[in-house]
């Protein structure tokens, strides 16, 4: 970023640059210093995709922030929007390109409205992005956020700009994330970045580069930060928390160790794990701790080796139980979550009894669940055959949800009449009467107000439930 020379220290757009787009003229430094002197300027970031995706918000609102924009909570009122985007599933590009089409009423009503896409399809279609959606001014891969108030200059000035280059030490760690959609109590730090797994069938390694491991002193420092300004409630983000390495003095076990140890009033969870790394001494550090919260997300994908194998996973189905009895022998009391795929390239019908006979097994508290999407470039388009046909994905996905369900209601019925801890995090969606927070299991409990408020542990005793929630009463 450039500043302009005099006092104000205002960001400072090239003079001229040539105006790719002939509807949009390009401005002069004077003009631009102008717009700079009437104007507060202004951004609207809306998110998709997962915990990483709103984190990375979090910091472009910062780095936004620090170059004198403010941000708005709506799109209309904006000098500049960004979605931030995800490719995780070909349904997911579809909906940022319905998102985009709605836009352009916007841009029509104001032609010098700038619309960004950040994040994961603006790295997996780079420029052809910028050919494809002709409303788009500049794009900016999740490691080019730094250079955002540049593409900004630029597109100012007519130019379609474009940052996706990936870099392999990239952390962001000496930017302070603004939490500007928190409630205050509940926050997600940013461990590592990237993703160098490569399972067949997804795009991550492709569109957020090499794994890389943020310093630990700066996570440290965050996590207390956060507590002495009132945060209850902390979950370490990585697309793979448990292989986070630091030199040879940090992994993962004894991250999340120094992590709890900065307050026992402080809930300390991570994701996502993946199974071939969940190391025996991980287990036994949650055990250790009672501030690390009883929850496990472990996505399994598929319950049949053979797919596992086609995956990539690194683990068959025993090994996978292995992780989980090892669980339950020295958590008893952990709640288990998953991820399922279903109908991936040559699943059959034994395969898919054998998902639905390990999440019987496994008893998850809950499981996202999608049916199988093939990403173009991964190892599976190249090489696999996507041939389990769309009705048998979306029937063998919907017996998963059925199964699902059951299990999510059974394991809420057996909480009945039990005491839990709950962390107050808001309001309940139904009614302001009522106060909704977590568990240490992760399940959303709903009591009646009294005198509690929102940051408060409240001991409530269950008295009934749905497949989604735990209702009950403070004693
Ligand atoms: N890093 C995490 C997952 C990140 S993506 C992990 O390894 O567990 C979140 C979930 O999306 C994945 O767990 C997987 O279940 C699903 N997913 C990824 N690629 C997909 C694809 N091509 N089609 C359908 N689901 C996919
Ligand atoms: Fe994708 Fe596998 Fe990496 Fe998860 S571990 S992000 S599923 S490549
Ligand atoms: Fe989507 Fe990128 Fe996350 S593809 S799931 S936003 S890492």
């Amino acid at each position: 970023m450039k500043y302009c020379i005099c006092e104000l220290n205002l960001p400072m757009i090239e003079p001229v640059i040539f105006a790719q787009d002939s509807t949009r003229k390009s401005l002069t430094f004077a003009d631009n210093f102008k717009k700079y002197m009437d104007t507060t300027y202004s951004v609207f970031i809306e998110t998709f995709g997962c915990q990483m995706n709103f984190s990375d918000s979090e910091i472009v609102a910062s780095l936004m922030q620090q170059n004198d924009y403010s941000l708005v909570n709506n799109a209309s009122e904006a000098h500049v929007i960004f979605l931030n985007t995800c490719s995780i599933r070909e349904n997911a590009e579809q909906r940022i390109r319905g998102r985009l089409r709605e836009l352009k009423a916007l841009k029509k009503k104001n032609p010098d409205l700038i619309i960004g896409i950040l994040g994961c399809m603006a790295e997996r279609l780079k420029e052809t992005l910028l050919k494809e959606e002709q409303m788009v001014d500049l794009i900016a891969g999740p490691d080019a956020y730094r250079s955002l108030p540049e593409l900004i200059s630029k597109a100012t000035n007519g130019l379609r700009a474009s940052d996706v280059q990936l870099s392999g030490i990239e952390t962001y760690d000496d930017i302070s994330p603004i939490r500007y959609d928190s409630n205050g109590i509940a926050a997600f730090i940013s461990i590592m970045r990237g993703c160098q797994n490569f399972c067949s069938y997804c795009v991550v390694p492709y569109t957020r580069g090499k794994e890389r491991s943020r310093n630990p002193e700066t996570i440290i420092a965050e996590a207390q930060q956060l507590f002495d300004s009132g945060y209850r409630d902390i979950t370490l983000l990585g697309q793979n928390v448990n292989s986070y390495a630091w030199m040879q003095e940090y992994n993962f076990s004894k991250l999340i160790e120094k992590v709890a140890q900065i307050n026992p009033l402080l809930r300390v969870r991570f994701a996502t794990s993946h199974p071939k790394d969940l190391s025996d001494e991980l287990i036994m550090t949650i055990a250790k701790h009672e501030n690390i919260c009883r929850s496990i997300h472990l996505p399994l994908q598929s319950g049949s080796t053979a797919v596992l194998e086609r995956m990539n996973r690194g683990y068959s189905r025993e090994f996978y139980m292995n992780r989980i009895e090892t669980i339950r022998k020295h958590i008893p009391d952990c709640g288990l979550s998953t991820d399922l795929i279903s109908g991936f390239c040559g699943e059959t019908e034994e395969d898919h009894q054998q998902t639905l006979s390990l999440i019987e097994w496994a008893g998850y508290d809950l499981a996202y669940l999608f049916a199988y999407s093939e990403r173009p470039n991964t190892f599976a388009a190249d090489n696999l055959n996507d041939d389990v046909p769309e009705e048998v994905k979306s029937r063998r996905l919907s017996e998963l949800i059925k199964v699902q369900r059951e299990i999510s209601h059974r394991n809420n019925k057996l909480d009945i009449g039990t005491i839990t801890e709950v962390l107050v995090e808001g309001n309940s969606k139904r009614s302001d009467e009522q106060l909704s927070g977590r568990n240490s299991r992760n399940k959303v409990v709903v009591f009646p107000r009294m005198n509690f408020k929102v940051g408060d542990y409240v001991k409530v005793k269950i008295l009934s439930c749905t497949t989604a929630t735990l209702i009950g009463e403070a004693i």
